[in-house]
């Protein structure tokens, strides 16, 4: 495939007794507490680090995490990150305070074959965010091999990401970079027909790229969630107190006329549950022409779910992004339930992507994630390739000329 040709996998690069600083994306949400809400990215990364631990590389593992703005942050140390690491791994993990410098290098030198030490928050330090070769140097200073399997930070232009694989000449990827390209390639470069996207969400303005793009590709795009609602608006409902970008109406017209323009079949909600509040318990099932005063809606109705499932069952390539209802209240998750269950139903090949959407997926139970063909955790960097657009971090693995 065009997008990884001349990248090297993890399997082909030595790794024996080589410290090997794999780069993940443990960008995680962290709670008030402390604690880990969500370990699904680290989950992800497992198969490349129980690889180079098996072959018996000395590991390193480098991330960021938040936006501790260049400055150490108790709250952003990747602490609860390595705990919940040194659990599914069933090993410890070393944590020296700082990415660089004499405590980090201490350890990585005391490493044996087989063990692992995370790195501190990379973003501790300026210079991550500023692709600073010096910082790079330093980070290259710590390993033999680069494996990059931080998909989710591949769109960054950052120190780790790019400065750093351009540096070592022995480099490569890890096997979620790898089928996460993959499967995220399978909608650009010529999917299977028909391919139909189902679109959630808050916020049409964040997706508009996206939108567009997949006008160019898809013969159906269902839309739910907030985004629905701006559309709903600008093709003339009454939406009450529903949330609306009034900003980005002219902007949902224009996204409707190139609907119709280019033939694709764009589908809105036809009914949606209701109620007064967000935390409410209860909901109601009313027709988009009829939601009552001091209402707004919160998730799509059975009817348009029945609608969009009928469009995933014809399809060959399915891509969902985005829950098409406010999923953390359970009153209105059954819209995004039924969107999972309609994917795990399909026989086409289906992608998900998206936080919020991936764990409506995982939420609906292991019998419907399990059937999904791919779950991407990409975030931002899964968007940007869906859109066509060329990742840093990917481009930077390409031959082994440079680097020492
Ligand atoms: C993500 O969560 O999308 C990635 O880790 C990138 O994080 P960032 O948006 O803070 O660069």
């Amino acid at each position: 495939m065009e997008l990884l040709d001349g990248i090297r996998t993890i399997d082909e690069l030595r790794l024996d007794s080589q410290r090997v600083l794999i780069r993940v994306d443990f960008n995680v949400p962290i709670d008030d507490a402390g604690a880990l809400t969500d370990d699904e990215r680290i989950r992800a990364a497992l198969p490349t680090i129980k690889k180079a631990i098996s072959a018996g590389a000395r590991v390193i593992l480098a991330s960021h995490l938040g936006h501790p703005h260049g400055k150490p942050s108790a709250a952003l140390s990747l602490e609860p990150v390595a705990a919940r690491l040194s659990e599914l791994l069933g090993q410890d993990i070393f944590l020296p305070d700082d990415c660089i410098g004499d405590a980090a290098k201490k350890v990585i030198n005391d490493l044996r074959p087989g063990q692992v030490v995370m790195l501190e928050n990379l973003r501790f330090h300026p210079e991550e965010e500023q692709n600073d070769d010096g910082f790079a140097r330093e980070l290259a200073a710590h390993c033999d091999v680069y494996v990059n399997d931080a998909f989710g930070a591949s769109h960054r232009a950052q120190a780790s990401v790019v400065a750093l694989p351009r540096a070592k000449r022995e480099r490569g990827m890890g096997y979620l970079l790898r089928d996460e390209v993959t499967a995220l390639a399978r909608l650009t470069e010529s999917p299977s027909k028909p391919f139909v996207a189902i679109l959630g969400g808050a916020r049409v303005s964040s997706k508009l790229r996206m939108i567009e793009a997949l006008l160019k590709r898809c013969d159906v795009i269902c839309i739910g969630g907030a985004m629905a609602n701006t559309l709903l608006a600008a093709a003339g409902h009454q939406l009450r107190d529903s949330k609306i970008e009034l900003e980005q109406l002219a902007i949902g017209r224009s996204l409707l006329e190139q609907a119709r323009d280019r033939r694709v079949k764009l589908l809105l909600p036809t009914d949606v549950v209701v109620a007064p509040e967000k935390d409410a318990s209860e909901g109601e099932i009313v027709s988009v022409q009829s939601i009552p005063d001091q209402h707004m809606a919160l998730d799509i109705g059975p009817r348009t779910v029945g609608t969009f499932a009928a469009e995933i069952a014809k399809a060959k390539t399915v891509f969902w992004n985005g829950p098409v209802g406010l999923y953390e209240n359970p009153t209105f998750a059954a819209g995004s339930i039924g969107i999972a269950r309609a994917l795990a139903e399909a026989t086409g090949f289906t992608v998900v992507s998206g936080a919020n959407s991936g764990r409506a997926v995982v939420g609906a139970g292991r019998e419907i994630s399990a059937k999904i063909s791919f779950i991407s955790w990409g975030g931002s960097a899964s968007l940007e390739l869906i859109q066509g657009l060329k990742l840093p971090g990917v481009e930077a693995l390409r031959g082994n000329q440079s680097g020492t």
